[in-house]
């Protein structure tokens, strides 16, 4: 496995394998850290493309000042020995001067669709998401990139920003993978002590609630939102940020779930660790 960390260099490989030998490359973005839910990508894309290129880069401009970037774990050696197992070919994993150089002014921002939900509670933070994704974009010439329904809202963003910007790229969201008891994984459950790590299958449990009672026909959106919140205020450490019932491609929020159904989205602090989840509601294709 070969392991770049200049832009240059990164550029120049990926531009010979796709460009001059025709060869399909597949991108996974992450921020390290590893988990199942990131070697579901890679073993997505292995399945699918030529070349797997793995990027870990902690993205400074999606993080707030007072939010968790110094702290958000890192653990490279790891990360290579378990992208090493999946037969991963490129980790990239650039410096931030390399990515964001001195004089650095240039942003995306997808409009709409980064004000709601998370992007309501953090701004900037898709500006952030959206530019550093482009930029890959440019760097490792993929054909296929890899997302997880997990940052649903993300997953749209980045297929807005592909479909506005014409990018030559396909975008493949896999679905959420889960601890044995639901917790959706994430590199931020580390922050959590043994007893918020009970505590935060509450987010799983509300979801379950809300799926089941739409299950059995319940389409009144505000009903299912008050069942999961008070799913939620059963776990003693748990404070809610948002939790929405929302059209499943605008995030525009629903009184009641029509035909394309919706998106159940959440965001709860347990203690200090804010973590999201989210369930789909009767949607039935997530492809343009
Ligand atoms: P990160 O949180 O490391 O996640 C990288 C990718 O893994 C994202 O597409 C995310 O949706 C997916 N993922 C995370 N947890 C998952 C789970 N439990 N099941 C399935 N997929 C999961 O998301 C980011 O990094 C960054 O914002 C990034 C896109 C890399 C831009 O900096």
């Amino acid at each position: 496995m070969r392991i770049i960390r200049k832009v240059k260099e990164m550029y120049d490989f990926s531009y010979e394998q796709a460009e001059l030998n025709g060869l399909l490359i597949g991108l996974v973005p992450t921020m390290g850290y590893f988990h199942e839910g990131h070697l579901s990508l890679m073993r997505a894309s292995k399945q699918q493309d030529d070349i797997t290129i793995v990027s870990i880069y902690v993205n400074p401009t999606q993080f707030a000042p007072h939010e968790d970037f110094k702290k958000y774990p890192r653990d490279f050696d790891r990360d290579c020995q378990m992208a090493e197992k999946e037969k991963v070919d490129v980790i990239f994993a650039p410096s931030d001067e390399e990515m964001y150089p001195a004089g650095y002014t240039t942003f995306v921002e997808v409009e709409e669709l980064s004000r709601t939900l998370c992007g309501k509670q953090r701004p900037g933070h898709f500006r952030g998401v959206a530019t550093v994704c482009l930029k890959l974009f440019q760097i490792c010439h993929p054909e296929e990139v890899y997302f997880g329904l997990k940052d649903y809202q993300q997953s749209l963003v980045i297929r807005r920003m592909v479909k506005d910007l014409n990018l030559p790229v396909h975008v493949n969201v896999l679905p959420i993978v889960r601890e044995s008891d639901g917790l959706a994984m994430s590199s931020r459950n580390t922050y959590l002590s043994p007893e918020e790590r009970k505590q935060a299958v509450v987010l799983f449990q509300a979801l379950k609630k809300a799926e089941g009672r739409f299950a059995e026909g319940e389409r009144n959106a505000s009903l299912l939102k008050e069942l999961a919140e008070r799913e939620i205020q059963t776990a003693p450490s748990a404070r809610i940020d948002y939790v929405e019932v929302v059209h499943p491609q605008s995030l525009h929020p629903l009184e009641r779930i029509g035909e394309e159904g919706a998106v159940l989205a959440l965001a709860v602090y347990i203690g200090t660790t804010r973590l999201i989840d989210n369930v789909l509601l009767g949607v039935k294709t997530f492809e343009e």
